[in-house]
């Protein structure tokens, strides 16, 4: 495979470029698993209402599309859209969208507009939005509206035009790229013309692969965490590959490093990896050449800085000159997002996924007790991680990483590698766990499970099986499901649980077994592979998608990537925006008010959103109601 290839796979198809997996079960043993898996859905136990998986009945009644809750009254206050398979964004009747950042927009007026045959300059690039647009939360802060928003990776084909192949060439090439990277936080404002940009406002910040982070929580200052440049292990410079985000009761941002390990490569072709780099898919060539141009990213004069990387990462948007937090007690793996709750008690509950096919779902619980006004410092350093376990039964518990349950593993070392603390815990392999969602108004969690080829087929990076069955009810699972779990006592600190699937996307045009999806889906409201994933704060759920947008096939009727809103009471899914052809909708928030929601379009292909001719350019859109009702 050639370089150029290289740059147009996937985060999953490059991580399994590095290291192989043989395939373990075969074809025989993955279908006697699919049936023994019909068996039991027949007699789950599901939640009262909205589940895909419903109480009685055998799976293929199940999927068989009309239900009571399809004549449910809706809650939906807009007319469900048609895919589309177009290059540009639709919104139901009586609403509109407007662009409100693009990739390499000034942020400062120091900065040049983006100049499309150049990408932009390595001088302008940490002083304008950055690229691909993904996990974003807005502050209400003393009257301003600041956004802290995620610039995931780069398109160097896009980014560095005039590169062959957008290959790095340079130091300067490499500087340009990290900067386009990481976060960015930015006032906004709405206007005579819409929402905008506050250039130049005292809010407006650029985190990149270079600003200086402090590293927090129990395993900061371990040994693994030290280099030369610090010795101390608590400093570090960065953060990665930000992908869904969060937002703490206490307003500060969460931003989460999901495919960290595709930075770090080695100029020694002979370096030999530890097994642990293995397990995060740390190789010896990175995707952007860092290694080639800036040493502290070449693993094989700096072995310990891929450790400083894989955290969430707290930032607070209300002063721009604060150092961000690596929060090691949170752990480290291919973060997705964060979702915050509050047990009844006042301990921060936080649910975390590790985005890989067959990784695993976490949740933190602090020790401390969250009270308005009080100190925070160390709610997020102090705490109990836990791995999920479900059970075919329709339970599950959470189990936590001690030394105990993890082989004898030390505290820092669970933090570190957590990966490889959660199979020895024996937690349940998941069909890529992407973003978790908290209902605000049922207790409750929901997980976008996004999809899973190597399910049934190959184990995870760690050699544990990942059998079909429990939340992951389908081999080669091209289209995703989204699981939910009600924790025991209405307490999101409880180690108990039940959960049921919200819904399991499918084509039913297509198939008639548990492909087709469940009950829920329907040809108005096709989709596959859901991602992002955030309540409103009137209890619906926004899926939005990543998934496959040729609409051929298994995936005909599909169409575009999109977003959809779902009842979670009654199941009902249907859709309001359809994204450009090429690209992914991630990461959502809304205006103060709720009149405004916010939507970011992630890698769009031209000629989104400037015309033919133009760069593409990832995208966030403010969306609107025409008579200014909320949204939200
Ligand atoms: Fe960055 Fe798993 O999505
Ligand atoms: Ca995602
Ligand atoms: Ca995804």
């Amino acid at each position: 495979m050639d370089k150029s290839e290289i740059q147009d796979l996937s985060w999953d198809e490059w991580d399994e470029l590095q290291d192989p997996r043989p395939e373990e079960t075969g074809f025989d043993r993955v279908v006697e698993a699919a049936m023994s898996r019909r068996g039991f859905m027949g007699g789950v136990l599901a939640f009262g209402s909205g589940a895909a998986v419903m109480g009685s009945g055998t799976l293929a009644t199940l999927m068989s599309g009309t239900s009571a809750h399809a004549q449910a009254e809706s809650r939906f206050a807009f007319h469900p859209i048609p895919i589309a398979t177009d290059f540009t964004v639709h919104v139901p009747e009586g609403y509109s969208w407007r662009p409100l950042a693009k990739w390499g927009q000034p942020l400062f007026s120091d900065a040049s507009e983006l100049d499309h045959e150049t990408g932009g300059s390595v001088k302008d690039s940490d002083r304008v939005f950055g690229e691909n647009t993904d996990g974003m939360e807005l502050f209400a802060i003393g009257g301003h509206q600041v956004i802290a928003v995620n610039h995931e990776y780069a398109n160097p084909k896009v980014n560095l035009p005039k590169n062959e192949d957008g290959i790095p060439a340079s130091a300067d090439d490499v500087l340009k790229l990290q900067n386009l990277q990481g976060v960015a936080v930015m006032e906004v404002a709405e206007g005579e013309g819409g929402w905008e940009i506050v250039v130049d406002s005292p809010f407006n910040r650029r985190i990149t692969h270079n600003t200086p982070m402090r590293i927090s929580g129990p395993a900061a200052g371990h040994d693994l965490l030290k280099t030369q440049a610090d010795p101390s292990g608590t400093q570090s410079l960065g953060t990665f590959n930000n992908c869904g985000a969060g937002k703490t009761p206490w307003g500060t941002y969460l931003t989460c490093e999901e495919n960290f390990n595709g930075y770090f490569g080695s100029t020694d072709a002979n370096f030999e990896r530890p097994a642990e780099f293995k397990r995060y898919g740390i190789g010896l060539e990175g995707r952007y050449a860092y290694e080639k141009f800036d040493p502290r990213f070449d693993i094989s004069k700096n072995p310990n800085e891929p450790n400083r990387a894989g955290y969430v990462v707290e930032i607070d948007p209300s002063d721009p000159a604060s150092t961000p937090v690596k929060r090691t007690a949170l752990g480290r793996f291919k973060h997705e997002n964060a979702a915050c709750a509050l047990a009844p008690d006042g301990r921060v509950v936080v649910y975390l996924g590790d985005d890989e096919r067959g990784e695993y779902l976490y949740k933190y619980v602090s020790n401390g007790f969250y009270t308005p006004g009080g100190d925070t410092s160390t709610l997020l350093d102090d705490g109990k991680l836990y791995v999920a376990y479900f059970l075919d039964n329709g339970s599950g518990r959470w189990v936590e990483l001690t030394p105990e349950s993890t082989g004898g593993l030390g505290e820092a070392e669970i933090l570190i590698h957590t990966r490889l603390a959660a199979s020895a815990a024996g937690g349940t392999t998941m069909d890529r766990p992407e973003w978790v969602a908290v209902n605000p108004v049922s207790v409750e969690g929901y997980c976008a499970l996004t999809n899973n080829k190597n399910r049934g087929v190959k184990a995870n990076a760690g050699g544990d099986e990942t059998p079909v069955g429990g939340p992951n009810p389908r081999a080669e699972n091209h289209y995703g499901q989204i699981v939910r779990w009600r924790p025991a006592n209405e307490d999101h600190a409880d180690t108990a649980f039940t959960w049921d699937l919200y819904v399991m996307a499918g084509n039913p045009a297509v198939h008639d077994d548990a492909y087709a999806g469940s009950s829920n889906i329907n040809e108005g409201n096709l989709f596959n592979s859901p991602d992002g994933m955030m309540f409103d704060t009137t209890g619906l759920l926004w899926i939005q998608t990543d998934g496959n947008d040729d609409n051929e096939g298994d995936f005909a009727g599909h169409g575009n990537n999109q977003m959809l809103a779902g009842d979670p009471v009654t199941g009902r899914i249907e859709r309001f925006l359809t994204g450009p052809n090429g690209s992914e909708v991630t990461g959502i928030t809304w205006s103060a008010d709720k009149r405004t929601m916010f939507v970011g379009i992630q890698h769009p292909k031209a000629p989104f959103p400037d015309g033919e001719g133009k760069l593409p350019r990832s995208t966030v859109i403010a969306i609107k109601r025409d008579d200014n009702a909320p949204i939200g």
